[in-house]
């Protein structure tokens, strides 16, 4: 798609394009395959903002690894978390004495997924580590450590490469920031 199309007329301006991210991407499932060579591996995707970054990550990975996938509530139809984490979709599969990297877009307060991290710590994974394409340190409000991630963003809403607002711009290839007339109308 290129960036004249139309569902860019929402997009106030493009902070990460598709190129830099391709990057960050490779570089990122190179340090994966170095840390987790010899380990039995499983990829959480946690649906659905990360299906974008999961699905290019796990081409980067030169390893024989296992993926699944979690669903877990969101914001809904706002840009602030609630603090009301749900499981909507769990695990197919048992993780005991296995190696897990939970795969999310965007860490914000961090509360969706330092939950997320406790209740996989009570499944007896050999280890649990975060990967998210994105990361907000700013807002955080819950302790969480993302060892893995690709960029530090400030605190603007942004959209694209598998991230929403109310479900749509998931399918922009870039990411950009929303302007604020779209959320504020809502
Ligand atoms: P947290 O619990 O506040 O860390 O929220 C994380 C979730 O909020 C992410 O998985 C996203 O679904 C959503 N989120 C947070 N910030 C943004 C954003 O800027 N754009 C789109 N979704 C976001
Ligand atoms: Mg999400």
């Amino acid at each position: 798609m290129n960036r004249n199309a139309e569902l860019y007329n929402d997009i106030e301006s493009i902070l990460l394009d598709r190129d830099e991210i391709a990057v960050k991407v490779k570089e990122l499932g190179a340090r994966i395959t170095a840390d987790y060579k010899g380990k039995d591996v499983i990829l959480i995707g946690i649906l659905k903002g990360a299906m974008v970054f999961f699905s290019d990550l796990i081409r980067e990975i030169d390893l024989p690894l296992d993926v699944e996938f979690m669903a877990i509530s969101s914001y809904g139809r706002s840009t602030k978390s609630s603090g009301v984490v749900q499981i909507l979709k769990d695990l197919g599969c048992d993780i005991t004495g296995r190696h897990v990297l939970v795969v999310e877009d965007i860490v914000d307060s961090g509360m969706t997924l330092s939950y997320l991290k406790g209740v996989l710590a009570t499944r007896h994974a050999a280890s649990v580590e975060i990967c998210s394409l994105l990361d907000k340190p700013a807002r955080r409000r819950a302790p969480l450590e993302v060892k893995y991630s690709c960029f530090n963003i400030p605190d603007a809403f942004v959209v694209g490469y598998g991230l929403d607002f109310a479900e749509k711009y998931r399918n922009l290839p870039d990411i950009g920031v929303l302007k604020k007339e779209v959320y504020e109308n809502i």
